[in-house]
């Protein structure tokens, strides 16, 4: 079965081709940070015209790059929800009329499903169940995976997820959008002891998470060298690193929390905040424990399309597809809503 995956969520057009048999035959991401870079933010109405002018070209180049033809697609699968509204709208209309218009099946795709199996698309004798950790802009959350829609929430943020946590403490620094990497890019020339921020949470049991007072002392911090004619480029770059320090420490410590309580032998991470350097390294130390480390390929970690075909086929490859040609997008979708997969 060859699924083609259509991903307009956010502000990324993603479009690929994922092959039951031969894997990921082709894939195009279209961002639009240039888009909304000047807003410092994603413009929703923006960002749903923009996913109307790519949608199509990506799909003609993508199609040409697999040397595959239209016809030789047998489902569509398409982000659903979680994401804005209006861009969800847009792929969703697209992937229902071209799966239409071919007779093919379609079938709506949870955004953050197609994160948390990304690691599976490369490495997918991933032993379950298997503790999850999925940062993105709008998500921190910890998750046993024991199979396809069969996750039990371990940990979630309170306030601030940990990609909008970088994101925010981007823009108080004024170092621009998208944050995570402009800080990470950063923090490569700070010092991360400079700075002592807080670990939020790890003081209390449980695997939840809580970001936003971090920004804030960050903040707090910038003002004091403000007033102190200190805040200097080498002090925007310890700020930086000693954030993103105390970002990977938090990250790690829950992980470990969920290794514990959960007994799993693996440990994926996926979403856009695990394109993260410092954290894919600082995570690959639970391999000296004897646990499975895997993560997707950092242009698999922010949103894509290759996750939606992927998450799409381990569904429609075991029979489900969308019952009617309605357009049911869901802006809000927990995932424990999603039907279990045997
Ligand atoms: O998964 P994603 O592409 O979109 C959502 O579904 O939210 O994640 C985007 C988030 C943004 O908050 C961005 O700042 C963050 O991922 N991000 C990073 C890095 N690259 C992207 N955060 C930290 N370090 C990075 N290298
Ligand atoms: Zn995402």
């Amino acid at each position: 079965m060859r699924v083609l995956g259509i991903e307009t969520s956010c502000d990324e057009t993603g479009i690929a081709i994922f092959c039951e048999r031969n894997g990921l035959l082709a894939h195009r991401v279209h961002s639009q940070i240039d888009v909304h870079a000047y807003y410092g933010g994603v413009v929703p109405e923006l960002a749903s015209r923009d996913h109307v002018r790519y949608l199509r070209p990506l799909v003609d180049e993508t199609l040409k790059a697999s040397g595959l033809q239209l016809s030789k697609i047998d489902a569509i699968a398409y982000t659903t929800g979680p994401g804005l509204l209006g861009a969800l709208l847009v792929g969703a209309t697209f992937a229902k009329s071209l799966a239409f218009s071919l007779g093919r099946p379609a079938l709506g795709v949870h955004h953050m499903e197609g994160h948390l199996l990304a690691p599976l698309m490369e490495t997918p004798e991933i032993p379950m169940p298997f503790v999850a950790l999925l940062v993105s802009g709008g998500h921190s959350q910890l998750i046993l995976v024991r199979g396809i829609g069969d996750y039990e929430l371990l940990g979630t943020t309170l306030d601030d997820a940990a990609g909008e946590a970088f994101d925010k403490t981007a823009k108080l620094l004024e170092l621009g959008y998208p944050g995570g990497p402009k800080i990470a890019a950063l923090a490569e020339q700070g010092d991360a002891k400079r700075f002592a921020f807080a670990r939020p949470m790890t003081d209390r049991p449980g695997c939840d998470f809580s970001f936003s007072g971090l920004k804030t002392q960050v903040l707090t911090e910038a003002r004091r060298l403000v007033k102190t004619q200190q805040f200097d480029e080498q002090a925007k770059a310890d700020l930086a690193a000693s954030f993103q320090q105390a970002v990977v420490d938090t990250l790690v410590i829950k992980c470990a929390r969920a290794l514990e309580q959960t007994q799993a032998k693996a440990l994926v991470m996926s979403g856009g905040v695990s394109a993260n350097q410092q954290l894919r390294e600082t995570l690959k130390s639970f391999e000296t424990q004897g646990i499975q480390v895997a993560y997707p390929a950092p242009e698999f970690c922010t949103d894509n399309g290759a996750m939606i075909a992927f998450a799409g086929l381990m569904r429609l490859s075991r029979g489900q597809q969308d019952a009617s040609l309605a357009m049911t997008i869901r802006p809000r979708w927990p995932l424990s809503e999603l039907p279990k997969v045997s």
